[in-house]
Parts: C-alpha cells; structure tokens; sequence
C-alpha cells in the first residue's frame, strides 16, 4: 500500500482519509518500537520546524520537540508573547514570513480560523496542537492507546466520551471515531452536546465507516459496555472563569468515579484523560473549585479513578510523542 502524506497539512480529523490515519498510526506504532530498542534513525536531520502556542501546553509542546530532535530536527518556540502574532502583526503575513525560514509550522490557539488562515498563507505544512474546535494529533495517541490496552482492530473498540461534548475533545472523539469505524457514545447535558453540523459530519462519515454513533444526556446509556471512557476538563482553556460554577452545577452528573465505570459492566474498562486533569487539590484552579463547590474528591474525575488500575492516562500521554513523530516524518521526511 503506497502512502504519500508529503506537504500535508492537519489542521483537523476530516483532512485525511481513514486509511491515511491508519497509515500514520501504524507508523506510529513503528517510531515507538525504534525508539524503544534503540535503532531509530534520523528522517529529518535539516529540517527546521515553528510551534506558535497562543495557549499553554505541556504535552503537546514536549512531544513535537522530542520528536523534532529525535529525528535530527530544529524547532523554536513562539509563546504567547514571543510573536508579533494576533497583537502587532497579522496571521496571513506571519505565515508568509515563517513559511520562507521554516519546513513546518505547529499552531496552538482559540479559534480554528486562524490555524486554517496560517495553512492557506505558509505553503509548508500546519499542524494544529490544539484549538478550541479540534485536537487532531491528540486523537492519533487515544487511538494508538486504545488499540494497544485492547489488542483491538479500531472498528472494534468502543468508547464513551462524558462531560463537555461541544468543545475541542468531545468533537475530536467524535468524528475520529467516525472516521475508525468505532463504536462512538457522547453523553452530557443538552446544551453541551456538539453542534448539530458536526453530529452531520460524524453521521455522514459513519454511513461510509460503519461506526456507529451515540449522543444522548444518559451517562449510564453512554458507558454501558463500552472499553474506555474518556473525560476532558469542564472549563477549557480561553473559557472565563466565571462559568465555573454553572459548569459543575450541570456537569455534576457526569463526574468519571467508581459508580459510572461500574455501569459500564465491564470489568476492565479503562479511563482516559487527555489532561491537565483536575482530580485533586494539588493544582490552584483544582483547589479553588473544590473548595467553592464541596467536590473534594474531584472534578472530572475522582482521584480514586485517576489512581486506579483503570487509568491509562499517562500511557496515551506518552503516545502523544510517538504520534507527533509519525505526523511530522510522514509529511517531512
Ligand atoms: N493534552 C494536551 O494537549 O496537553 P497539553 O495542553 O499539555 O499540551
Ligand atoms: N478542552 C481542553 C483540552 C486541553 C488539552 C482545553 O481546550 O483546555
């Protein structure tokens, strides 16, 4: 099978094909093995490559350059006030001015727009680390790690996402399982469920696929049977602080703990986190919520959850790496 992802940009699940993003997550599963017993080599030794994060990042920053310098690459870092991005100069002309000193370009930042503007001036290659629509290199590494903890094809596994179904990570599980043929069920209050041109994209996909897709308020409907349960934060990053307290108040019902992985009746069901979690008091926003709103044993997520021998989070943390990797040899090297 001949793939040929050179000078791709992606900027969201849809811009390849599922069997372009099998390819990359078998590739994936390759740089891991390399990197493990020692024998990778350096597919992109001369390659210069810029991460604009306009929002934080632990993760996702530390896997592209990981895997940037593992594979002989450069990479510099803009952060929010290392650019004349968005305040002194505009994204067409910042790109047309990265797109002659570098071979690629990361971009973190709020709204999609602005990462689709970037790839359309560049003319080298955009990933999007994150916006406030898609996390796009987040799901090859929940989908590396979910196939890894289930020894699993992907139009096999199936999956539930609860909590905030309308922002970046319910949308991405969304439509990447769409795209895997998974067996995908969104469970959270009404006015937090994705859009109703996104729930199109995903049915439209599954029609092709074979998934098989599930967007309900129930989270007991939503987990029943399913292998893995994921999570994400209930305020995201860019939101205002003040919509906590509503946030928990209708959030509540989908908390991760002991009782929603036990309806799922399944024994081994796995939880997943894309993370920063907040399952404890050891972090300032954690600590200042749980003690406004009594949830002391977390927010998402319990910390008996986030502790348990059911959670793979920093497994697919790590994934984050050799997914990265995959993206940037496959359209770089
Ligand atoms: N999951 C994720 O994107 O983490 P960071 O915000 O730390 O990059
Ligand atoms: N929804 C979260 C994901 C963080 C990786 C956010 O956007 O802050």
């Amino acid at each position: 099978m001949a793939f040929n992802l050179k000078n791709r940009s992606f900027l969201k699940e849809i811009d390849f094909e599922p069997r372009e993003l099998r390819y990359l997550l078998r590739l994936s599963e390759a740089l891991k093995l390399a990197k493990y017993a020692g024998t990778e080599t350096k597919g992109l030794s001369g390659k210069e490559i810029a991460l604009i994060f306009e929002k934080t990042s632990t993760r996702t920053r530390s896997a592209f350059e990981v895997a940037a310098y593992d594979q002989g690459a450069h990479v510099t870092y803009l952060d929010p006030s290392g650019s004349q991005l968005g305040h002194k100069e505009s994204i067409a002309d910042t790109a047309a001015v990265l797109g002659r000193m570098y071979d690629a370009i990361e971009f973190r930042g709020n709204g999609q727009a602005d990462v689709e503007e970037l790839a359309a001036h560049a003319g080298v290659p955009v990933y999007n680390g994150l916006t406030d629509e898609w996390h796009p290199t987040q799901m090859l590494a929940d989908f590396l790690t979910m196939h890894e903890e289930s020894h699993q094809p992907y139009d096999k596994i199936a999956y539930a996402f609860v909590g905030d179904c309308r922002f970046n990570m319910g949308r991405s599980l969304l439509v990447m399982g769409a795209l895997m043929g998974s067996d995908v069920r969104l469970a959270g209050p009404a006015e937090l469920h994705p859009p109703k041109d996104v729930v199109d994209i995903a049915t439209d996909i599954a029609g092709r696929t074979g998934a098989r897709i599930t967007v309900t308020e129930d989270p007991g409907e939503a987990v029943s049977g399913v292998d893995f349960i994921h999570t994400d934060v209930w305020v995201s990053m860019g939101e205002a602080k003040d919509v906590w307290a509503e946030r928990v108040r209708i959030l509540k019902p989908y908390q991760v703990n002991a009782g929603l992985l036990e309806k799922s009746g399944n024994p081994a069901v796995k939880f997943m986190h894309c993370l920063p979690a907040y399952h404890d008091t050891n972090t300032v926003v954690g600590r200042e919520i749980m003690e406004h709103t009594g949830m002391t044993s977390g927010l998402e997520v319990t910390g008996e959850v986030f502790n348990s021998g059911a959670s793979i989070v920093f497994e697919q943390a790590e994934n984050r790496l050799h997914t990265i990797k995959a993206i940037l040899v496959a359209t770089l090297g």
